[in-house]
């Protein structure tokens, strides 16, 4: 690996595609959002009648549809068979069962593989759960996105016309649980990874906080060095 990963895990509404795509832009990087990858797997199951309930119906067949991600931060799409799926994956049949999917290890392998393909060289930001402690633990950079569990219900409201928070953080709630408590590679804070808490900063912030840990972790290409920072800075936590 000669280009610069950096590994952007945290649960959902924690800010990741925005910071992340963020960052990318900034650097002049590629952007791919995996989560995209395990709601067309999800997309491509409802499609086909898969029960979703059998795991090995879902781990025998996880291996045809043909997921082609683009990693361009201004513009990332996602197609499944051809399929431009980027808008039907967002759609609640494919939000509300894609825990379930991404839980079955047969899926994760299959789409694990392909991310480490896209990866590649590196010259990437990455988001996801598991991108720092299974994807890509050698990337020099790992960040860990937390927000309170109020703000990231509000973040999702904001983008859904019409919703309501507590829809919104009772649902997340439970895909957080499924998501963090599935035997294989669970939502986790990676070794090395530096947790920053965005519930009181805005995007422009965290986007900052991040690349100013690029520019101490990137060049130094180590993950695990300590950092010294400037005290006052309570959102900032490093895990080593
Ligand atoms: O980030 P997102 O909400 O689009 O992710 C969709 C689902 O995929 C979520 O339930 C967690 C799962 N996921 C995963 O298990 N591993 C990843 N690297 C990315 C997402």
């Amino acid at each position: 690996m000669t280009g610069l990963v950096v590994a952007m895990d945290g649960p959902s509404g924690s800010g990741k595609s925005s910071v992340s795509r963020g960052v990318a832009r900034a650097l002049g990087l590629r952007y791919l959002d995996t989560g995209a990858m395990y709601r067309a797997m999800t997309w491509w199951m409802l499609r086909e009648g898969v029960d979703l309930a059998d795991s090995a119906a879902v781990a025998a067949r996880c291996g045809e549809p043909g997921i082609v991600s683009g990693t361009d931060p201004d513009g990332p799409t996602i197609h499944v068979d051809g399929v431009d799926v980027a808008a039907a994956i967002r759609e609640t049949d494919v939000t509300g069962s894609v825990s379930v999917v991404a839980a079955v290890p047969e899926v994760r392998a299959r789409l694990v593989a392909r991310q480490r393909e896209i990866i590649g060289a590196g010259g990437i930001v990455v988001e996801g759960r598991d991108i720092g402690s299974v994807v890509c633990p050698e990337a020099p950079v790992k960040i860990y996105l937390t927000a309170s569990a109020e703000a990231r219900a509000r973040r999702r409201t904001a983008e859904v016309a019409g919703s309501k928070v507590e829809d919104h953080q009772a649902a997340m709630a439970k895909r957080d649980t499924i998501d963090s408590t599935r035997k294989t590679d669970p939502l986790s804070m990676a070794a090395g990874a530096v947790e920053l808490d965005t519930t009181a900063l805005s995007l422009e912030e965290v986007i900052g906080e991040v690349l100013s840990l690029v520019k101490q972790r990137g060049s130094s290409g180590g993950a695990s060095g300590a950092h010294e920072f400037p005290s006052g800075r309570d959102h900032i936590h490093e895990r080593t």
